[in-house]
């Protein structure tokens, strides 16, 4: 998969150098591409914002530098790439979309500071590619290079040959599928004693049912305790007729 990502703050994303998303690009599975949005831009102070149209505080992005920063990174390759806009505005960033992302060829962030770009560029490329604007959460950074960091890393993770085991990525919370909106419970590993706490004693039975079944109770319960909401919109369909009256 090839990511492309314009910024003005292109070292943000050293983080990308190391750990599960690190080895993916080391091992050619993950090829990111960085770009300096102010090479885009003109005038002796290489500006990229201005003061809003219908005033108010802070300062907009300018189409310019933008257009040309697209422009060129779509010139760069064949079909063009879906283009992601983090934003606070945006619609929120789920698992199902960072399923949706990662079966994508290419995909460009295009992370933006101060109140944000100006909406005409949005307009402009949504005719020619799938732009969305997309928010990681209801709180707002100081910049979108963070939640780049973050859609990267959620779907760096389910490449294709990039998680030892595949299945860690079937069983996590809101992955489609049984555990659709539910969290993951809790998880122990050795010693089967510690400070005097012990490993719920199912979990070392070998009864692979049985742990099933407590895994799926403690994950309601979980959900129930921290996600009410997620667990009032479960689907009635998804549920057994074993799971736990909460
Ligand atoms: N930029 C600022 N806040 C953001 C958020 N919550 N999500 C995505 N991009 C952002």
């Amino acid at each position: 998969m090839r990511v492309d990502i314009i910024s003005i703050f292109p070292e943000y994303f050293a983080p990308l150098d190391v750990s599960l998303i690190g080895k993916a690009r080391e091992r050619g599975i993950l090829d990111v591409r960085l770009h300096q949005l102010r090479d885009w831009a003109h005038d002796v102070h290489r500006t990229v914002d201005d003061t809003p149209y219908g005033g108010g505080p802070g300062m907009v992005m300018k189409p310019d530098p933008w257009g040309e920063a697209i422009d060129a990174v779509l010139a760069s390759g064949e079909a063009p790439p879906r283009i992601v806009v983090p934003t606070p505005s945006g619609v929120p960033f789920t698992q199902r979309l960072a399923m949706e992302y990662a079966a994508e060829p290419w995909l460009l962030f295009t992370p933006a500071r101060y109140e944000g770009i100006d909406s005409r560029v949005m307009a402009e490329y949504g005719t020619r590619t799938r732009v969305e604007e997309v928010s990681v959460g209801d709180y707002v950074l100081a910049g979108g290079e963070a939640a780049v960091l973050v859609m990267i890393e959620a779907v760096g993770r389910l490449l294709p040959g990039v998680l030892g085991n595949a299945c860690s990525a079937v069983d996590d919370s809101f992955a489609p599928g049984a555990m659709e909106n539910l969290l993951e419970g809790p998880v122990y590993t050795k010693p089967p004693d510690w400070r005097g706490r012990e490993v719920p004693e199912i979990l070392l039975s070998g009864h692979h049912g049985k742990i099933a079944r407590w895994r799926r109770d403690e994950a309601l319960r979980r959900t129930a305790r921290n996600r009410p909401e997620l667990l009032a919109a479960l689907d009635p369909e998804g549920l057994d007729k074993h799971d736990l009256k909460i």
